[in-house]
């Protein structure tokens, strides 16, 4: 069932660091192979020698061993294996994580890897329900980070709740079904364009919007959590680049464009970026003066659109191609009216009246406008939006394919 596929078992503080042998042991009859690291916290509660025992392999615990270093570089670690599974993972780690930490070997492993990770949280209910912990949870979902658990239970604490760690079996069976869910996206590339762009007025000033790109990284994420080849394109945000996805940064819209244009051919296109719809005619090429006397005026120029310019893209044009109508008012109605214009496949439509908190929040309400229809998805993360996209993109396919079969019977 897991025969040939490598993990790595990272171990951090926690009780349940305790059931990890038996974790490993399991794993082990399945086929896999399992190589472990331990972090500081949890050697507390679980000897290497266990560990090394059960696993067969070294157990890696340092990240300046010179020695380990010169065998197994902590990112040749994370390289060697196809699945890097974190039990248990503790808020901190969690959190670590979540922030882009390199603290110790099992972070550094962490963020060095563009494998797929797994983590299988476990501590106390009042630390996994503190907000922090749930803000960290959203952010690791958002980019493709599988969550195993937690269960709820008696805890070694004596409260009782959710925050314990999954059994080994289940944890065991999450990972099969991880290595066997079908990866129906596999064998497609996705283009996504996220945040917003930039549109120079001189080398200094720019105007800009108030898209942050959660939105549409969380697509990328969640397109390559599903097997897609994900080529992101995104304008200036503060996100990290998300694991496992080809990540182009641009400014302008036109070298937006340029860059889309460039990915192709592709066999998806989700337009998520908040592209500026126009610039100034001439930046300035030197910084611009205040010299107290006529105001200066800007002369704009209309940008290219680019869900457009893919809809219509001859050859070229992707599949499906899906836009997104950030609208104040009458939503669906201009959604409707976009679709017909663009000439895209769908277009998720979202309320962004300031009262919504929707740009550069965390949440999003999504109504998705196909030829077909309107289906009304209900308020959730942005995460969670990502997730039931992609999940309708790869029934879309499936469909697809289920109707060529059909007609060549
Ligand atoms: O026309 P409007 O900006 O409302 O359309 C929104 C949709 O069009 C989004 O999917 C956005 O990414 C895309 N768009 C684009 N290029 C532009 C303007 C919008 O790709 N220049």
């Amino acid at each position: 069932m897991l025969s040939g596929k490598r993990i790595l078992l990272i171990v951090t503080g926690g009780i349940a660091a305790y059931k990890t042998p038996d974790l490993v042991r399991r794993l082990k009859e399945r086929g896999a192979a399992v190589r472990c690291v331990l972090t500081a916290g949890g050697a507390q509660f679980v000897t290497p020698l266990a560990l090394g025992a059960v696993s067969g392999d070294k157990v890696y615990q340092d990240l300046f061993d010179l020695t380990d270093e010169q065998e197994m570089g902590h990112i040749q670690l994370s390289r060697d294996a196809d699945l890097l599974l974190v039990a248990p993972a503790s808020a901190d780690v969690m959190a670590k994580m979540a922030g882009g930490l390199a603290s110790d070997l099992a972070t550094t492993a962490l963020l060095a890897t563009d494998k797929p990770v797994l983590i299988a949280p476990a501590m106390n209910v009042r630390m996994w329900e503190h907000a922090a912990t749930q803000a960290n949870l959203e952010t690791l979902k958002s980019r493709g980070v599988g969550v195993i658990g937690p269960d709820d239970g008696d805890m070694a604490c004596g409260e009782f709740g959710p925050g314990r760690m999954t059994e080994p079996l289940d944890i065991v069976q999450a990972v099969i079904d991880f290595f066997s869910r079908g990866r129906p996206l596999a064998g497609k590339h996705a283009l996504v364009t996220s945040g917003p762009t930039h549109e120079p007025i001189d080398p200094v000033r720019y105007i800009a919007n108030r898209s942050s790109g959660k939105q549409g990284h969380a697509i990328a994420s969640a397109l390559a959590a599903l097997g897609a080849r994900v080529t992101l394109v995104t304008g200036p945000v503060a996100l990290t680049d998300p694991a496992g996805v080809a990540t182009v940064h641009v400014e302008t819209a036109r070298d937006m464009l340029a860059a889309c244009t460039e990915a192709l051919p592709a066999d998806i296109a989700v337009c998520a970026a908040a592209v500026a719809d126009w610039r100034t005619a001439d930046a300035a090429p030197e910084k611009m003066k205040k010299d107290g006397k006529a105001l200066p005026s800007l002369s704009l120029a209309e940008n290219p659109d680019i869900l457009a310019a893919l809809s219509t893209g001859g050859d070229k044009r992707p599949a499906l191609v899906v836009g997104f109508a950030a609208e104040t008012e009458k939503v669906i109605d201009h959604a409707r009216a976009k679709l017909a214009k663009k000439g895209c496949d769908w277009i998720c439509a979202n309320d962004v009246s300031p009262e919504t908190g929707t740009f550069g929040g965390d949440s999003n309400r999504v109504h998705l406008v196909t030829g077909d229809g309107v289906e009304d998805w209900p308020q959730s993360s942005k995460a969670r939006v990502a997730e039931t996209l992609a999940q309708r993109i790869a029934d879309h396919f499936a469909a697809a394919a289920q109707s060529v079969d059909q007609t060549s019977e």
